[in-house]
């Protein structure tokens, strides 16, 4: 099953596989949080790839294009926007281009080196004159100095002496897969080329994002600086600088090729070439070495932080540590604008940056690994786009400052357009309640209510007790038409996830304006007054809801049911279906796939993952093994919840299944799409899957508990936390737990169900 060779700190490809390309493109990909890339050769490549660079924050608006308009649709899709390619150095030898499409491929390799943030690729090509020649690159997006790439690229000619030409460029002449008129996004605004550099300013339609790509080039021979006379090319959306040479046999040709890119996000439109110019003058005096030296120290200091060891399994250990470094590749937490696209810089199928993954899933991630002050930002970025969600409802007739938060958006507007998900996918609202709920529990910081998060709780339970509807027949209050997270159900009435999601938020959002109201009395006030919020009838009104609310419950098998309705679905198992039918979503039409029982992401558990305290043992378990029976996980975002929950229930060997699903879910191609880009949202699901899963972690009354159940083969699980202002290292071991706290403050946590107190600086074990 796996394409690359299994090691703990590499992904390694071994070997050239033209159906490949674009799986290797996704998983190879690099980014530092402010840009980004597929793993694209620098040299021509005519076979079947994605070429794709994305800078992060720069998108494009393209008007919606739908088969039949819906009043509430969106006016646009924001896609993630493809931009130039800068990495470009074209190479032809006697004549002949290099391509690994179109020679002989002797020998190959492609190593994406996760511990110091480095791609490398080795090849031997045989050219049709029989000549063998070599190439040897490495490049990497700067940590360090985030508007930097850099790229180094040795050309060796093996058999016999060469003439070759090369072809350094910015080609910002593309195109999105996904643009829905054919159209190109960008306008050239400025190019210049001298010896050895060039630059292309290029403008995106529509909302002007200004970009400047600049470059510099240099050689040296067998390591010693080369001046070889350099002709430049200016055309359309292009700038290059060429030189030709003769290599003789065994000879070494490296050209290191320096990219600064600067935009308008960041600098002043009249200083972008500039800035780039002054970026690119300090890079080069430091010179590839000293870059990838700094950029190296960055990613052995994140590591310090984020690394997750597990002894005795190299898959389970490869896994984690490829998906903590696709998330931070994608958002460091630098910039309070931005946030984590699920398909970061590697493909375009997603558009936008936002989804409820970020609430759901990233959260907890960041919050433990990048600090308290990067969760608080990403709350922060929703209550910024809470007036646009307030006039997003207000489209869909809702009114009284009601709040739904965007399926999918870049600044706060929605922009998916399929009428299942942009109007009935509102389960979003409530992952976004629950998430201030879980930052406060982990940080402690309640100040966040009165500053930011009741604000949005009270326009979320607006939202929510305006979209319930009471029902004479039941004497209930339900909800009508909803497409829950398990999105292989559409226009279902009483999604359980939904329904309960919604009650929790109306008796979260009271609790917390009792709150406010009796810690921060003024505030409270302004607060009233500023969503002329009725105390007596909203709060009436959501305490009955939440009292009276339906919850699908089936009696005869002591199960909660997904939604009215699911016991008349045909109930085959997924252990029954034929292997050559999957994933469903490539095989079967969408209308098979909405009657079957089966399930692409399974929202009970996921309510029972997030409101676990309401559950015992038994009604976890009861309803683990009914729904875990039925699902496909073709969300990427479904088996971390099960890995979760087998843990719970101590069933290891198929939370060791699950977690597998998770962590390799792209390395091993499990949905066969790795075509399209990575999975980064559910990358965040894999570390839960171990720190909450393997570890146990759980906060309950402003203390750390851990619960440690390890697979059998694993002979140790480490990882660290940081949590109201300590370090903590967490290691696990058959029947002993070492905790070591790297920071001035104690702290008392459980381990299982024994206090342990971990002195400031020192170590405890239990
Ligand atoms: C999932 C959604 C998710 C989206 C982006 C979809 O396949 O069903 O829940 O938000 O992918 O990850």
């Amino acid at each position: 099953m796996n394409n690359y060779k299994v090691d703990e700190w590499k992904i390694i490809e071994e070997s050239f596989d033209p159906q490949r390309v674009e799986g290797s493109e996704s998983i190879f990909s690099i980014g530092n949080g402010m840009m980004g890339q597929r793993a694209n050769f620098e040299e021509d490549y005519s076979g079947k790839m994605l070429r794709g660079s994305y800078i992060a924050g720069v998108y494009y608006p393209d008007k919606t294009r739908v088969g039949w308009w819906k009043n509430g649709y969106p006016e646009y899709f924001a896609k993630v926007l493809n931009s130039a390619n800068f990495i470009g150095i074209r190479v032809s030898i006697d004549g002949e281009s290099l391509d690994l499409n179109k020679q002989k491929v002797v020998s190959f390799s492609r190593t994406l080196d996760m511990q110091h943030g480095l791609l490398q690729r080795s090849f031997v090509v045989e050219l049709s004159n029989g000549k063998q020649i070599q190439v040897v690159a490495e490049r990497f997006m700067s940590m360090a100095r985030p508007e930097i790439a850099a790229i180094s690229y040795s050309i060796a000619s093996l058999n016999s002496d060469a003439s070759i030409a090369i072809e350094g460029y910015i080609d910002g002449d593309v195109v999105n897969e996904d643009s829905n008129y054919n159209e190109k996004f960008w306008d050239e605004v400025a190019k210049g080329a001298a010896a050895n550099c060039g630059f292309l300013t290029m403008k995106t339609k529509k909302l002007d994002f200004n970009v400047c790509w600049n470059m510099r080039l240099a050689y040296t021979i067998n390591g010693v600086d080369s001046h070889p006379h350099s002709s430049e090319v200016e055309k359309e959306k292009y700038v290059s600088s060429n030189v030709e040479l003769t290599l003789q046999k065994g000879q070494n040709l490296t050209i290191t090729k320096l990219v600064a890119v600067t935009s308008t996000l960041n600098h002043p439109l009249d200083k972008l070439v500039d800035k780039s110019e002054a970026l690119l003058d300090a890079a080069s005096s430091a010179g590839f070495e000293a870059l990838k030296s700094e950029h190296t120290s960055k990613w052995l200091e994140k590591w310090q932080h984020a690394d997750i060891t597990i002894e005795g399994d190299a898959e389970a250990q490869q896994g984690i540590r490829f998906n903590i470094f696709q998330l931070f590749q994608t958002y460091t937490g630098e910039d309070e604008r931005l946030n984590i696209g699920p398909k970061g810089f590697t493909g375009e199928k997603y558009g936008g940056s936002t989804y409820w993954d970020t609430e759901a899933y990233c959260l907890p991630f960041y919050m433990a690994t990048a600090g308290e002050h990067v969760a608080r930002q990403l709350l922060i970025y929703r209550y910024r786009q809470l007036d646009k969600a307030i006039e997003n409802a207000a489209k869909l007739g809702f009114n009284n400052g009601a709040a739904l938060f965007p399926m999918v958006t870049m600044n706060g507007e929605e922009c998916h357009n399929e009428w299942e998900i942009t109007f009935e996918e509102i389960h979003r609202n409530g992952a976004i309640a629950y998430a201030i709920k879980r930052y406060i529990d982990y940080t402690g910081d309640k100040s966040y209510l009165a500053e930011y998060g009741l604000e949005v709780l009270i326009g979320i339970a607006r939202f929510w007790a305006q979209r319930i509807t009471w029902s004479d027949e039941r004497q209930k209050y339900v909800m009508l038409g909803v497409t829950g997270p398990n999105e292989y159900e559409n226009n279902v009435n009483n999604n359980w996830y939904t329904n309960y999601i919604a009650t929790w938020t109306l008796k979260y959002a009271a609790e917390s304006i009792a709150f406010v109201k009796s810690s921060s009395a003024d505030r409270w006030n302004a607060i009233e007054k500023k969503v002329s919020f009725n105390t007596t009838s909203e709060l009436e009104k959501w305490a009955d809801i939440a009292a009276k609310i339906h919850l699908p419950y089936n009696e005869k098998l002591g199960v909660i049911m997904q939604q009215d309705g699911f016991m008349d679905k045909e109930q085959i198992l997924v252990k029954d279906l034929d292997p050559s039918q999957r994933p469903l979503n490539q095989k079967w039409s969408w209308d098979r796939i909405l009657r079957s029982v089966f399930i692409k992401q399974a929202d009970v558990l996921q309510g029972i993952y997030f409101f676990e305290e309401d559950f015992d043992f038994e009604t976890i378990k009861k309803n683990f093994d009914f729904y875990e029976q039925r699902t496909v996980h073709e969300s990427s975002l479904s088996p971390c919840v099960h890995a979760i929950l087998a843990c719970k229930i101590q069933d290891m060997e198929r939370a060791k299944l699950m977690y597998l699903r998770t962590a390799r879910l792209d390395l091993d191609d499990y949905n066969k799409e790795v075509n399209e880009g990575l999975h980064i949202t559910s990358m965040a699901g894999s570390w839960m899957s171990v720190v909450e899963g393997f570890g146990g972690l759980r906060i309950k009354n402003d203390t750390l508990y851990f619960n440690p159940f390890l697979p059998e083969n694993w002979k140790s699980l480490a990882f660290k936390v940081i949590f109201r202002g300590r370090t903590i290292k967490a290691k696990f071991e058959a029947g002993k737990t070492t905790l070591t706290n790297e920071s001035e403050l104690p702290l008392a946590v459980f381990v299982k169900d024994t206090m342990v107190n971990i002195p400031a600086n020192g170590v405890a074990e239990v």
